[in-house]
């Protein structure tokens, strides 16, 4: 099963989808509304595991300038980065959201499609959206909003906002599901937008709270780690290292740059330049719809073992 939750994936896998557009869940089409409720067009933005989706590129469109874009993928960042093209004040940063180098209180609005999920599939998983949220709610101004994007239901996402070291007020909406693109009638499974607002006593309620917090998740996940076998990096590290898939990818990307870079040399100074360097929309492939269903399905199956880890070892 893939390890949504690991780096290595994520570094891999953009590799792989070199020059592609792959949006999760929803696009801005389906989010405007909430998103313009949430922020004004001058309000500083931060997109967190931004990946290679186009939300930022639209909402840049629709007049929201002030976007920071992270991800942990290097290779991701280095693709969404060469792909600015006439936007240029976008910007993209590698970054880890569960420990984000901004000061406190920069943000009017964070952004978090499906980067929840990711992390929720991985070791740790707990832990690290306890971390993350702590981040956000320290980012943001007061009053600031986090809108979370996620398959996950809310018996099974509110929990991860009402941790004692975080103040933040939410309301859930469900989004309509789309038609399913296998041609029958049936309705892709349903999203959901967690829309938080940052509360008056989030300073307060970290500085009491966040350590126990935090050594609570820590033990919880180090014990079932132990119980239901190694860390699924460390494995997936192990795998990586054996993957002659790996090598290939690697050996395709050197000649890959090498022609860019020759096809950059001959073309230096003109025109066209800009234009093939750019965000070229009509360029990049769209991932089939069924494959982001398949993605989904088993992004949620990972989640689950890792669910199931956790709520078995409180029942022992
Ligand atoms: C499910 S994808 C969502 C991508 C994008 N937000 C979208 O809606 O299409 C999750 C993204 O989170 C990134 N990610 C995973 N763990 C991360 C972390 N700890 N910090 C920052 N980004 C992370 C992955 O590299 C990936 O691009």
């Amino acid at each position: 099963m893939p390890n949504y939750g690991a780096k290595n994936y994520w570094d891999k896998r953009y590799k792989k989808q070199k020059n592609t557009v792959y949006e999760w869940l929803e696009n801005y089409q389906d989010l405007k509304e909430i998103i313009n409720e949430s922020c004004q067009k001058d309000g500083i933005i931060l997109n967190l595991g931004c990946g290679n989706s186009v939300i930022q590129e639209e909402m840049y469109d629709d007049g929201y300038k002030n976007i920071y874009n992270i991800d942990i993928s290097e290779e991701c960042i280095k693709q969404m980065d060469h792909r600015k093209g006439d936007r240029p004040e976008l910007i993209y940063e590698v970054m880890d959201c569960t420990e984000l180098k901004y000061e406190d209180e920069k943000f009017d609005f964070v952004l978090d499609k499906s980067t929840i999920d990711a992390l929720l599939c991985g070791d740790y998983s707990y832990l690290n959206v306890a971390k993350m949220i702590s981040e956000v709610q320290r980012v943001l101004k007061p009053n600031g909003v986090y809108l979370i994007v996620s398959y996950g239901e809310p018996n099974n996402r509110t929990l991860h906002f009402e941790r004692n070291h975080i103040d933040f007020t939410y309301t859930v909406k469900a989004l309509p599901p789309k038609d399913a693109q296998d041609g029958s009638r049936q309705k892709q499974n349903p999203h959901y937008a967690y829309i938080l607002k940052k509360g008056p006593n989030a300073q307060q309620k970290y500085e009491n709270n966040y350590e126990e917090v935090i050594l609570e998740l820590i033990e919880e996940e180090k014990e079932a780690l132990k119980l239901y076998g190694a860390s699924k990096d460390q494995e997936s590290d192990e795998e990586d290292s054996q993957s002659d898939e790996d090598k290939q990818l690697e050996e395709e990307e050197v000649n890959q740059e090498e022609s860019e870079d020759k096809h950059q040399g001959s073309q230096e100074n003109t025109d066209d330049q800009s234009k093939e360097e750019g965000i070229n929309e009509h360029k990049l492939e769209s991932l089939e719809a069924k494959d982001k269903c398949e993605d989904e399905k088993q992004c949620k199956n990972v989640e689950t073992v890792n669910e199931q880890m956790l709520q078995e070892l409180k029942i022992n």
